[in-house]
């Protein structure tokens, strides 16, 4: 295929058996099986077993001790670079060189150690301890010990609602940072590595950033009291209304709907402006761009979540990269078992041949 297509819309770049959106139903599955029968059935770590052993058990593992060299408290650039360092303290052989089994090992540790590292840099953005071993191990599910790590208690809401979210963005198919981490283990690299990698593609407005911007669009709601004018004036402005748009949904996102149910089940505080913006959003949306289907992505109502459990909205992008470990790491697995180097190729469009002189 020699035909350009920016920003590789359309392009299959794989086959795969982990998971892949229903664009036109709006349903998403993980190795089949929606996950409206995995909310509240089944805990995250388990859904991590289901994507990447395809067996809820033994699932992801308990995390390891912890002890962090330098947190900052920016928690994605925390993940990204404690995530690089333990390729290296844990002496992680290269995927080129080590088996399948060893590489899902690597993947488990790894992913129980990312959820770690993002609770204890949320606990050092908020100026607190976190919680040592000993009252993590009182939890007896993985959100119940990431929120005792990061705040020494688990209100049951609260881990509903980090439960919720993770299970519904554990996996999303091909979208950036899956890919950024099936490029780096087609390389060979280690696990460490792809999967930092892919924490750095994640951390951007346009892909997991996007929650961290739709709490204070709901706060501007609230103060003005027009969610109508607002949409408006905001498309007037050419600006984007984060939390609407999807490259490949043509429907509503599943993961909204669940999240939204959640987002009210809980009873959050911000639930009526949401749902009030919503409204407004989609109907000026459709007036914005007739012919193209912009629906409510699953950031929206994430952010209303994480918002229950009272997860501030700078720190949003790495609650969805504590979710996506399981999806990254099936991902790393399925690219290894392929074994191709991903190597595509960029058309020339610059200065024909000339002397440096002409270049001043
Ligand atoms: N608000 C306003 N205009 C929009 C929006 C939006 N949310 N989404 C798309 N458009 C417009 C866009 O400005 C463009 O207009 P024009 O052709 O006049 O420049 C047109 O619709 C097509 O946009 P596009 O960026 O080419 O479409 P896409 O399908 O590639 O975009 C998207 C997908 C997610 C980048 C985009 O919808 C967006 O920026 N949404 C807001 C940010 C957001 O919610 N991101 C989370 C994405 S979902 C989870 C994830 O992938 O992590």
């Amino acid at each position: 295929m020699s035909e350009f297509r920016p920003g590789l819309e359309g392009v299959v770049a794989f086959e795969t058996e982990i998971a892949e959106p229903d664009r036109e139903g709006g349903a998403l599955r993980y190795r089949g099986v929606d996950i409206e029968d995995l909310v509240g059935h089944v805990t995250y770590e388990k859904v991590w077993g289901l994507l990447v052993d395809e067996s809820l058990e033994p699932g992801m593992p308990e995390p390891e001790p912890y002890e962090p060299k330098s947190l900052s408290g920016n928690a994605p650039s925390d993940l990204q670079a404690e995530t690089a360092r333990l390729s290296s303290e844990w002496s992680l052989g290269k995927l080129v060189d080590i088996d399948d089994e060893q590489a899902r090992d690597d993947l488990a540790r790894l992913s129980a150690q990312m959820m770690s590292i993002v609770a204890t840099s949320a606990a050092v953005h908020d100026g607190r301890r976190p919680a040592p071993d000993d009252v993590v191990e009182q939890g007896d599910t993985a959100a119940e010990k990431f929120l005792l790590r990061w705040r020494g208690e688990a209100d049951p809401d609260h881990v509903k609602a980090i439960d919720t979210y993770w299970i519904c963005t554990a996996e999303h198919g091909l979208n950036a940072s899956t890919f950024t981490a099936r490029i780096t283990a087609s390389t060979g690299a280690d696990a460490g590595a792809a999967m930092s990698s892919a924490v750095g593609a994640l951390s951007g407005p346009l892909h997991g950033g996007a929650p961290a911007r739709v709490l204070p669009m709901l706060d501007e709601v609230a103060r003005v009291g027009d969610p109508a004018a607002y949409v408006k004036d905001l498309l007037a402005r050419r600006g984007r209304i984060m939390g609407f748009g999807h490259r490949v949904y043509r429907a509503e996102d599943p993961r909204s709907r669940i999240l939204k149910r959640t987002a009210k089940e809980l009873g959050s505080p911000r639930y009526e402006v949401a749902e009030a913006l919503e409204g407004a959003a989609l109907a000026a949306l459709r007036e914005y761009k007739p012919n193209y289907v912009i629906a409510t992505n699953v950031e929206f109502y994430s952010a209303v979540v994480l918002d229950v459990a009272e997860v501030p909205p700078e720190l949003t992008p790495a609650m969805f990269a504590t979710a996506r470990v399981a999806g990254w790491s099936a991902h790393i697995l399925e690219e290894k078992r392929t074994g191709r180097l991903i190597r595509p190729s960029a058309r020339y469009v610059g200065p024909s041949a000339r002397s440096i002189a002409s270049v001043g």
